[in-house]
């Protein structure tokens, strides 16, 4: 946990993580919360929610500015919004949502992280026809490594058409576009494309080709790196000349600190890949040493096993000595009475 001395040295928000890798979107707090004052949506979509830490810090600003929140993931939530009485929680794919055609103005876009998904995500919420305006995106994970690349969360299940080939239980690396066995790990919870890039894949892509086809002057696109990468998405001609330019000039404002961040989210990337690197040796190391201590007590029981027939030997050893001796006590008689015999017998004859 952060010294307090630390957070105020830091001036560290309250909705901080305080975890080594930050996956929530909540890191991104003070955009959203911007934009969302800016454009000041009647309801609102977040699309994967996971543990909910986004979910609660929009749950309470939705509730202070009497917006509707809409939570899509198929496997619920994890976290306890019951007294957040505009959240409606949807354990669905967004797909399924998406075709209910919920009037929604603001999408906070963290699902399946793969194009196919993206897009359809982008087209339907864009095609809502109980919309009165083209909702406002911001989606997660538009830069490395899932920009160019898919990831499936629904590789097990039916229904999703993938284009690309895909692994699970692998890893990702900065310093290659391969697939590798050490690096960022991607757990059999979830698959990535084996190959990077190529057309039709990954996060970024979906929102690149989806401006193609709607229209690049009129779907304005910022994105920044951090933290795997944030992207915001809008319809210009949708919001008022007003609300467009505080947009953009919030938006512009990182521009002179662009090369800052980007050096920041390659520092991180090494960093992180680092420890994966060492957490893997860590594990490989403690498996070689649970083996090596199998082997040593199996060592050790058959040393156990031997001893216990040397001493069974030892035993029987001392059993066959004491009948040798016996049987050479009683050789050695039996040969003196033979003397004997023979003696007497001689005397007898003469
Ligand atoms: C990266 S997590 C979301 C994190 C969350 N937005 C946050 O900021 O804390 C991704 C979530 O998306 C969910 N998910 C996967 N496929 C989905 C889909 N088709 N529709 C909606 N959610 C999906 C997963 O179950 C997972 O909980």
């Amino acid at each position: 946990m952060l010294t307090k001395e630390v957070e105020s040295m830091l001036d560290i928000p309250n909705y901080y993580h305080d975890e080594f890798n930050l996956t929530s979107m909540v890191s991104y707090w003070c955009i959203i919360e911007n934009l969302l004052k800016i454009t000041k949506p009647t309801s609102v979509c977040e699309i994967g929610a996971e543990r909910g830490i986004t979910s609660k810090q929009l749950s309470s600003y939705c509730q202070d500015n009497q917006i509707s929140l809409n939570i899509v993931d198929p496997c619920g939530i994890d976290q306890d919004l019951d007294n957040f009485k505009v959240l409606k929680i949807f354990k669905e794919r967004s797909k399924d949502f998406l075709c209910r055609e919920i009037p929604i103005d603001f999408y906070l876009i963290d699902g399946d992280h793969n194009y196919q998904t993206v897009m359809m995500e982008l087209e339907l919420g864009v095609r809502n026809k109980k919309n009165k305006q083209m909702p406002f995106f911001m989606l997660h994970d538009v830069s490395w490594p899932w920009a160019y690349r898919d990831l499936y969360f629904d590789y097990i299940e039916d229904g999703l058409e993938v284009k690309h080939s895909y692994k699970t239980n692998t890893a990702l690396s900065i310093d290659s576009n391969e697939l590798m066995t050490i690096g960022f790990p991607v757990t059999k919870a979830y698959a990535a494309a084996i190959e990077f890039g190529g057309g039709h894949n990954g996060v970024l892509q979906a929102v690149e080709d989806f401006r193609k086809k709607s229209g690049e002057k009129q779907w304005y696109f910022w994105k920044i790196p951090n933290l795997y990468g944030l992207g915001v998405l809008f319809h210009k001609p949708s919001l008022s000349g007003i609300n467009c330019r505080k947009i953009i000039r919030f938006l512009n404002g990182v521009e002179p600190f662009r090369p800052f961040l980007n050096v920041l989210e390659a520092n991180r990337l090494r960093a992180l890949q680092c420890l994966f690197e060492l957490q893997a040796r860590q594990k490989t190391i403690e498996k070689e040493r649970d083996s090596e201590h199998t082997y040593i007590k199996e060592l050790e029981n058959r040393l156990a096993e031997l001893s216990n027939s040397w001493q069974k030997q030892q035993s029987y050893i001392s059993v066959l000595e004491e009948r040798l001796d016996s049987l050479t006590k009683e050789h050695t008689a039996a040969s003196s009475y033979i003397v004997e015999l023979e003696q007497r017998l001689a005397q007898q004859v003469k």
